[in-house]
Parts: structure tokens; C-alpha cells; sequence
């Protein structure tokens, strides 16, 4: 077993590279095959959702040219096929075959979707948009069948500004009939990169990073590219990890706009944040004062970056207050940060953290990506050896992650384990 092991402690300088956005690339790479030619997607990062997405996309039929950060997709050939658990299962974002394939095909057999095990996550809304566009949906067992004759734009209104539902119902309306109008809709900039690659294809989509997005369908999608836009839960990862070690760490290729939550945070609490162009320099404060944030949807202050937020509050004087509003169990890091010496309560999704508490280096479990980059990032701070297994939760979302951190001066590696 592949684990990552950590001798904490060393402060880090130098530069990190923010790779493409894993939220991102997860909906355009299921988007592609909307495409009647081929598509090429830069910036892609090299993770293992991409990896088990490529293998969706050429069980469909399509052709997957990979050559670095550059994915070539020839869609012309997609066919009906349904995609079984053990592929649908691996990941979240398998639910966008459903509109992209409903879009193309009026027709998707398909196993429910995986992901991080981080509360009750429905795709009603996604169901009951595809429904308002004209499909019919049978559920067998764990397998979903949407059926149209043909799709017909509506208006949809999400009682929650959900992510996934605004892409996936973006995806099947671009090939519907008339005029789709999704209010309410969520206005994370992952959604505004996918609507750019579908107009870039011939799609007809306004409003996307708004919460009113109004689709016009189109009858062909042609050849396109798209770039994947830059990692804002990396990047954010990476500056709270520089606010508790950073020395001069220059964070590469960040759109600041997209962390605007995060960094009035930083800086109110007194870290020094300073900005060049599209990098962040990042300098640690050892005296932070407490603080409390709730999660929030886009621009409030991101789920994502919750849990490794939930360490540097260990590491500011007094009590912080962190609300998760969005997931109802993302808290997976809590009982390993404490048994690392952290002072946590969970109490109805709210975390009290007394600090500030040394961290003393343990075995511990990334239970999800996020609680993954958590446990990293209290590994770095500990003192002595952190040893963290279910490292394939961490290397689903972050690009390169040891090497990057090696690179700035970290003591982490990878090491095989019984
Ligand atoms: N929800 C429903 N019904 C639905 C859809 C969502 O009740 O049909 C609820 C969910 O249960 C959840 C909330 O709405 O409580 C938010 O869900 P949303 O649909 O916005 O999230 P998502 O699309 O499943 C994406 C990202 C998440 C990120 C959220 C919020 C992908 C593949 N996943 O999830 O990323 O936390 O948006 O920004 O894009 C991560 O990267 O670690 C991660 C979990």
C-alpha cells in the first residue's frame, strides 16, 4: 500500500506551479463528446479522475490522445453504451456523461456516480432538470436510464445553487430544441470554462458565471479547444499551507479573483500575502489571532478548502468557529487531527478549534481528497514523522503534490507500506 510520509516542520520557499483545475477538467473532458469532430483540452492535470474518465470516454467509442497536459478527443464515433458501476462509481463526475450522452444521443444507461464520501449527495436536481428538457428516467437497481425523443428547452429553477446540476443540465440543453433558462444557477468559474468550450464548439450559452444562464440549442458541435483555467482549491491549498511555513513561497498561476474569499481572510488574520502579476508571495505569521468562517457557494468562502483551513486554526491563539453549510459530513480530518494534538469539537457541521495546540507527527487516514490535503498540511507543521494512508483519495485531485511540496523544501515522500 502506497502511503505518504512526512517529517514536519521545515519552513518551504521557492515556487509552485498551480496546475489546471480539477473541477474543470472533469466536466470538460465528459463535455467533449458532445462534439461531433475533435476537440483538444489544454492544461489538463495529470490525476486520476482524468484517468478513469478516459477510460469512460473509450468505452463509448471515442479516441483519447494524451501527450502530456494536452488531451486530444475524436467524439465522431460515440455510441450507446452503458457504463457500469466500477467505472461510474470511481468518481463524481461520471454523472456528466449523463447529460453530455443525453445531449448527444437522447439516450444514457449508466451506474450512479462515486466521489468523496463527504455527506448525502443527491443529483436530484440534475434528474429534475433533465426531466423538464423532455427525458424520461427509469432507475434499476443502481443503474439510471434517461431516455428522449427528443429534448426540448424549458425554464429550470434549482432550489440549490448546485454545481454538477448546472453543468450537467448546461450540457444536455445546448442540444435541445429552443431556449433553456437555468435560474438560480451556480456561479463557480469552473462552469463559466465549461460554457467557453461549448460555445468555442458552436453552443449558444450566456449568463454562465451568473446565476441566470440561458441556453439557445444548436443541432452540431464542431471541432474546438479549450484551455482547463487554473486550480483555485490547489492554489488555495497551497497559500493556507504557506501562511503556517511559507518563506518567500511564490504560488505560480493563480487567477486571484477566484480566491478573493480566502486571501481577505489570510490577510485580515495577519498573514502577509503580497501579489505579482498572476503569482502570490506568501509569508507565515506565527502569532494568528482565531477567526471563524462558514462555507458558502461561490464567492463565499469555498467547501473545499474547509478542512485544511481546520489546521491553521489549530495554529491561531483563541477559539475559531469553522460552519460547513454545504456537505453534511466533511469533517473526516477531525479525530486525526486531534489524535496529531489538535483541540477539536464537532458539534451539527460546526468545528470549535482551540488553539493554538502543537502538532506531534501520527499514522493517520485521508478519508477524502480534502481531508487528504488537510492531514498534509498538519503533517508539514507536526513535529516528527506523519505517516498518512488512502493516499489515493489525495492523488485523485493534486497534481503532483509530493513532488511540489518536495520541491519548496517539504520532507514528504511517497513510500510502499504494508
Ligand atoms: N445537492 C442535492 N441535489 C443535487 C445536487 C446537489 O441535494 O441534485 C446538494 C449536495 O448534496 C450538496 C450540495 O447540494 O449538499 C452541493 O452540491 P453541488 O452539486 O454543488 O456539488 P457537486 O457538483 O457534487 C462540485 C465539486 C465539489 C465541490 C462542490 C461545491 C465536482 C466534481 N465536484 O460538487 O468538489 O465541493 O461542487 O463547490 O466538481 C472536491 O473537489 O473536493 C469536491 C467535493
Amino acid at each position: 500500500m502506497q502511503k505518504i510520509e512526512i517529517q514536519g516542520g521545515n519552513n518551504l520557499s521557492g515556487e509552485i506551479f498551480i496546475s489546471g483545475a480539477k473541477n474543470s477538467a472533469v466536466a470538460l473532458i465528459p463535455a467533449a463528446i458532445l462534439c461531433n469532430e475533435e476537440t483538444t483540452i489544454y492544461n489538463v492535470p495529470e490525476i486520476s479522475d482524468r484517468d478513469d474518465l478516459i477510460k469512460i470516454i473509450e468505452l463509448l467509442n471515442g479516441n483519447v490522445k494524451v501527450n502530456q497536459d494536452i488531451l486530444t478527443i475524436d467524439s465522431k464515433q460515440i455510441k450507446n453504451v452503458y457504463i457500469p458501476e466500477e467505472l461510474s462509481s470511481k468518481l463524481r463526475a461520471s454523472y456528466y456523461f449523463m447529460g453530455a450522452l443525453l445531449g448527444r444521443n437522447k439516450y444514457v444507461e449508466i451506474s450512479l456516480p462515486g466521489g468523496c464520501k463527504i455527506g448525502n449527495r443527491k443529483i436530484d436536481f440534475h434528474l429534475k432538470g433533465f426531466q423538464a428538457l423532455g427525458a424520461v428516467i427509469t432507475e434499476e437497481e443502481n443503474k439510471l436510464i434517461l431516455k428522449a425523443d427528443k429534448l426540448i428547452g424549458n425554464k429550470i429553477y434549482l432550489d440549490f445553487a448546485s454545481v454538477g446540476a448546472t453543468i450537467n443540465i448546461m450540457l444536455a440543453a445546448c442540444k435541445a430544441e429552443g431556449t433553456t433558462i437555468i435560474h438560480n444557477a451556480a456561479k463557480e468559474p469552473e462552469i463559466a470554462n465549461v460554457a467557453t468550450f461549448l460555445n468555442n464548439m458552436g453552443a449558444k450559452i450566456s449568463g454562465a458565471g451568473t446565476s441566470k444562464i440561458t441556453i439557445e440549442g444548436v443541432e452540431y458541435l464542431h471541432k474546438a479547444m479549450i484551455e482547463v483555467i487554473p486550480d483555485r482549491i490547489e492554489a488555495g491549498t497551497y497559500i493556507i499551507i504557506g501562511s503556517l511555513l511559507g518563506h518567500n513561497l511564490r504560488i505560480k498561476n493563480v487567477i486571484k479573483e477566484h480566491l478573493t474569499s480566502l486571501i481577505a481572510k489570510l490577510q485580515e488574520i495577519g498573514v502577509s500575502i503580497e501579489s505579482e502579476k498572476n503569482d502570490l508571495i506568501i509569508n507565515k505569521n506565527d502569532k494568528l489571532k482565531a477567526f471563524n468562517i462558514a462555507t458558502l457557494i461561490y464567492p463565499g468562502f469555498p467547501t473545499d478548502l474547509a478542512q485544511p483551513m481546520t489546521v491553521l486554526m489549530t495554529q491561531c491563539d483563541g477559539l475559531s468557529i469553522l460552519e460547513e453549510t454545504i456537505y453534511s459530513n466533511r469533517m473526516g480530518q477531525v479525530p486525526y487531527l486531534n489524535s496529531m494534538g489538535a483541540d477539536i469539537t464537532v458539534r451539527n457541521q460546526m468545528a470549535f478549534i482551540k488553539g493554538k495546540t502543537p502538532l506531534i507527527g501520527n499514522d493517520v487516514v485521508a478519508s477524502d481528497l480534502r481531508a487528504g490535503a488537510s492531514l498534509i498540511t498538519a503533517g508539514l507543521i507536526a513535529k516528527g514523522k506523519t505517516k498518512i494512508s488512502e493516499i489515493e483519495h489525495i492523488l485523485r485531485g493534486y497534481e503532483h503534490i509530493v513532488e511540489k511540496l518536495s520541491n519548496v523544501g517539504a520532507n514528504i515522500k511517497i513510500i510502499e507500506e504494508v
